[in-house]
């Protein structure tokens, strides 16, 4: 979507994965889903060093509103878990140099039964959210038929546009419609959206993260020429921080999406996060990757019958980026390739070992070399542009 906004993968924090639709405050004050929670998520992206790398949303996901709209048909908060309301928080987490998204639902009812924006809703619901400086709408599929969602989200992304407030937009439309052609269009959702979610929920543990990104793979044809700047491909949250993933696994996940031009949203505590997760998620390389201003989704572009894939993106200035990924549950496994093999032209290469954090002795594209890649890890090389052949000979 054309909004100017997101012209890199939006990054930041989204309440869902983690905290669910936890709504028991009496029993569960610090993890329920209330304003004290997002006010403490907001601390510690601001003072913990994740909003100058780039993580700048705070997102609220379902069952933050009360049962019932008000007396003039908008939506409100839950009274007792949000007493100081939205706008209050919105500067809350404004006063701290971040951002807010709030959710909504295309349909009768949030997919945790709380109320939906029918279509004759759409209008007061994005003014709703512009009144109360909201910057980012992610709008949900529960509840709906095609022909409403049909209507529905190309309703919502005028309607928001109309509020004159610069609010981006995600669709969850493609996953409630198969997400592949013929019933997705991917032409109309860039028009219409910044993000959209393809593909079902991601949940804490190994086989859905790698579930996901064997969806997003091997659909790559379909879905790497939606993405771009201001238009992205949203394969769910990142777990790492949570319980389900191993340090390697929480390296591959990162390395995946920084790969895919994924959108980063945490969904963790980041107020008792370990610091492996917080040294994974904080790499200024992978990020540097995953935030690349050209934009080009990348792709798998081998599959070894050894249970080894690799991974490519295109980046800006001459560079790019590889993952090296195994599948494999024995050992640490030695691949040998070179760089010519992987489509890289004649020259030679500096190298950088995105989670190793050093760089290697520059490579020439006809020398074969061993990675050694972990069981469900990676290792992710950032590589610059042939260095000046010329230099060899100068004196
Ligand atoms: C389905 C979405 O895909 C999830 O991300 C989350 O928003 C839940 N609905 C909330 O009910």
């Amino acid at each position: 979507l054309d909004n100017g906004l997101m012209r890199t993968p939006p990054m930041g924090w989204l309440a869902w994965e983690r905290y669910r639709c936890d709504i028991d405050c009496q029993n569960d004050p610090k993890n329920c889903i209330s304003e004290g929670l997002f006010r403490d998520m907001a601390d510690r992206l601001s003072e913990d060093g994740w909003r100058e790398l780039g993580y700048s949303y705070i997102n609220i996901d379902d069952c933050w509103s009360d049962m019932n709209r008000d007396g003039n048909g908008r939506l409100q908060a839950d009274a007792k878990r949000f007493p100081s309301g939205i706008p209050h928080l919105a500067r809350y987490i404004h006063n701290r140099g971040l951002k807010l998204g709030i959710y909504g639902d295309m349909g009768t009812h949030t997919c945790g039964g709380y109320p939906g924006t029918t279509l004759d809703k759409i209008t007061t619901d994005a003014q709703t959210f512009a009144d109360w400086e909201i910057d980012m709408l992610k709008l949900d599929g529960c509840y709906s038929n095609v022909t409403e969602q049909e209507q529905g989200y190309p309703a919502m992304s005028k309607a928001l546009n109309a509020t004159g407030r610069p609010i981006a937009y995600s669709c969850s439309w493609p996953a409630y419609q198969g997400g592949l052609p013929p019933q997705v269009n991917y032409t109309l959702l860039g028009e219409i959206c910044n993000l959209w979610r393809n593909y079902g929920d991601i949940q804490d543990s190994w086989s859905s993260v790698l579930n996901i990104a064997d969806w997003f793979f091997k659909n790559q044809d379909i879905l790497q020429p939606a993405a771009g700047p201001g238009r992205w491909n949203d394969p769910d949250m990142l777990v790492i921080g949570d319980f389900g993933l191993s340090m390697d696994q929480s390296r591959s996940q990162m390395a995946l999406w920084a790969i895919m031009a994924a959108p980063l949203f945490m969904s963790n505590d980041l107020r008792t996060i370990s610091s492996e997760a917080r040294t994974i998620l904080q790499n200024k390389v992978a990020i540097t990757i995953n935030q690349d201003p050209m934009g080009v989704q990348g792709r798998r572009l081998l599959v070894e019958s050894s249970g080894i894939e690799v991974f490519w993106r295109p980046l800006s200035d001459k560079t790019s980026a590889l993952v090296f990924f195994s599948r494999r549950t024995d050992m640490p496994y030695r691949y040998q390739t070179s760089l010519g093999k992987l489509h890289y032209a004649t020259g030679t290469y500096q190298i950088y070992d995105v989670f190793a954090q050093r760089e290697m002795p520059a490579l020439k594209d006809s020398t074969s070399f061993l990675v050694s890649i972990n069981p469900t890890g990676v290792v992710m090389w950032y590589i610059s542009a042939p260095a000046d052949e010329d230099q060899d000979n100068a004196h």
